[in-house]
C-alpha cells in the first residue's frame, strides 16, 4: 500500500468553536499567549485554488478536479475578513500578508486589498501589506495591486533553468512569464521584494547558485526554505530536505557572505549579506535569506495566526483545526464578543510543532491529519 495519505474533507469541517468569554477582553493593543508570545503578523487565505501543483503543496494526484474545494458561499466576504482584521490589529497584529492557495485567483481581490490599506494601528500608522503569490498574473495585475495600496509582494520560484521550474510546478508553466512578473512588480514599486524557493534535495538544488547570481545585486531578497512537512499529502521524507547549513556552505563557496542581525523579532529567516571587497556587508549587492524550519525551529518566537478561506484561524501551520470564526460572524456576535473570543483563542495557545518535531515518533508525524499549506497559506 502506498504510504501517502489521502486528505479527508472533515480536516476542515472538524472545527473548534470559538470561545466566548463571560467576562469581556477589550483589545489593549497587546495579547500573549501562554509562551509569553506576542500577536503580530496575520496570514488570510482568499482561496484554496491554485493554478500550480508543486508537489511540496498540492500534488497533482490528490488535487485533481475532482477535490472538494471550498464552495464559493464558504468563503469569508472581503468585509468579513476587514472585520475580523480590523479586530486583529487592536489585539497588536502589525502585519497582514495574504496568501492562498494563489491569492490573485481571488476575484476582485483589489477591493480587498483598498479595505485592507485603510486599516490603521492604534497609533494612527498604517500596516505592512503584503501579498505571497506564484507570480503567474503579477505582470497583468501588479499595478492595480499597488494602486489599491498593496506595498510589497513575495513571489515564490523554485528554479531559473525552464526545465527545472516546469517540473517544480507541475503543469509545464514556463519560467520567463514569472520574471516579467517580479520585474513589473518591481517597476511598480511593490518593494522590497521576496523571492521564495523551497529547496528539495535532488529536485532543484542545482538551482541554488544559479538563483543566487540571478538574484544578487537586484534589490530582491532571495529566501531558501527548507522542505517541510506541512499537510499529508507531499509524501514528505527528510532525506529530501537539504539543511540550510548545506545551502550555506555551498554559498559560501561562490560567495563572501557575513551574518546580519534580524531586522524584526520572531523573524522566519536567518539574514546573511553579500560582501562587499572589504568584507563587509555591501547594501547595493544585497541579500539572502535561510528559512530553516525544520532544522532550526523558531517556534520560540512564532507571533503569527492564520485565517482561513472560510473563516477559521489555526494557531500553527501543523495544526489539525482551527477555530471557527465565521459562526460568530454570521451568527451577529458584536465586535466585543469576536474581540474577546480573538484574545482567548490567542491566550490559550501553546502549539510550537517544529520543536517537537524531532521528538515525535515517526509514525505519529505521518499519522497525524494536518490541514494543508494549500488551504491555509504559507
Ligand atoms: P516577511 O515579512 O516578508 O519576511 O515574511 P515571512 O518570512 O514572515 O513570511 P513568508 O510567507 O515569506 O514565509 C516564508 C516561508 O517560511 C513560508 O512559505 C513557509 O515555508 C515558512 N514559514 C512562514 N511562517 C512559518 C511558520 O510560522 N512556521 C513554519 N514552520 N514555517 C513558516
Ligand atoms: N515546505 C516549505 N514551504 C512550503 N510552502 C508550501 N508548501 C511548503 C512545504 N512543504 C510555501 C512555499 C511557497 C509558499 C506558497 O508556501 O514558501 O512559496
Ligand atoms: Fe500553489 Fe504556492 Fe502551493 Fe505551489 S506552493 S501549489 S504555487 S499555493
Ligand atoms: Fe509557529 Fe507552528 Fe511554525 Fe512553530 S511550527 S513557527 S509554532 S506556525
Amino acid at each position: 500500500m502506498s504510504e501517502r495519505v489521502i486528505p479527508l474533507v472533515d480536516q476542515r469541517i472538524a472545527a473548534l468553536s470559538a470561545p466566548r468569554p463571560t467576562v469581556p477582553i477589550p483589545p489593549r493593543g497587546h495579547v500573549a499567549d501562554r509562551l509569553g508570545r506576542p500577536l503580530r503578523d496575520l496570514r488570510i487565505s482568499v482561496t484554496d485554488r491554485c493554478n500550480f501543483r508543486c508537489s511540496y503543496c498540492m500534488p497533482k494526484d490528490v488535487f485533481t478536479k475532482d477535490y472538494p474545494y471550498l464552495p464559493h458561499a464558504a468563503l469569508l466576504t472581503f468585509e468579513e475578513i476587514t472585520r475580523l482584521a480590523r479586530l486583529f490589529v487592536a489585539h497588536g497584529v502589525r502585519k497582514l500578508r495574504l496568501t492562498g492557495g494563489e491569492p490573485l485567483l481571488r476575484k476582485n481581490l483589489e477591493d480587498l486589498i483598498e479595505q485592507l490599506a485603510a486599516l490603521r494601528t492604534p497609533e494612527g500608522e498604517p500596516l505592512d501589506l503584503t501579498l505571497t503569490t506564484n507570480g503567474t498574473l503579477l505582470r497583468r495585475k501588479a499595478r492595480a495591486l499597488r494602486d489599491a495600496g498593496l506595498q510589497r509582494v513575495t513571489v515564490s520560484l523554485d528554479g531559473l533553468e525552464d526545465v527545472v521550474f516546469r517540473r517544480m510546478n507541475d503543469v509545464d508553466f514556463p519560467v520567463g512569464a514569472v520574471l516579467d512578473g517580479i520585474a513589473e512588480a518591481q517597476a511598480v514599486g511593490l518593494g522590497p521584494i521576496k523571492v521564495n524557493m523551497v529547496v528539495k534535495r535532488g529536485t532543484n538544488d542545482d538551482q541554488i547558485i544559479p538563483m543566487a547570481r540571478h538574484f544578487r545585486g537586484s534589490g530582491i531578497v532571495l529566501r531558501f526554505i527548507e522542505y517541510m512537512d506541512v499537510g499529508a499529502t507531499n509524501g514528505w521524507r527528510m532525506d529530501e530536505v537539504l539543511p540550510s547549513a548545506d545551502v550555506l556552505a555551498r554559498l559560501q563557496r561562490e560567495f563572501a557572505l557575513v551574518p546580519l542581525e534580524p531586522s524584526a523579532p520572531g523573524e522566519t529567516a536567518q539574514r546573511w549579506g553579500y560582501a562587499g571587497p572589504d568584507g563587509r556587508h555591501d547594501p547595493q549587492l544585497g541579500e539572502i535569506g535561510l528559512i530553516s524550519s525544520v532544522t532550526q525551529a523558531f517556534c520560540r518566537d512564532c507571533n503569527r495566526i492564520r485565517l482561513s478561506t472560510e473563516g477559521k484561524v489555526y494557531l500553527c501551520l501543523f495544526a489539525d483545526r482551527g477555530y471557527d470564526l465565521r459562526s460568530l460572524l454570521r451568527g451577529g456576535a458584536s465586535d466585543e464578543d469576536i474581540a474577546s473570543a480573538l484574545a482567548a483563542i490567542w491566550q490559550g495557545r501553546s502549539d510550537r510543532y517544529s520543536e517537537l518535531r524531532a521528538l515525535l515518533p515517526a509514525e505519529e508525524r505521518r499519522a497525524a491529519r494536518r490541514i494543508e499549506m494549500s488551504y491555509i497559506g504559507g
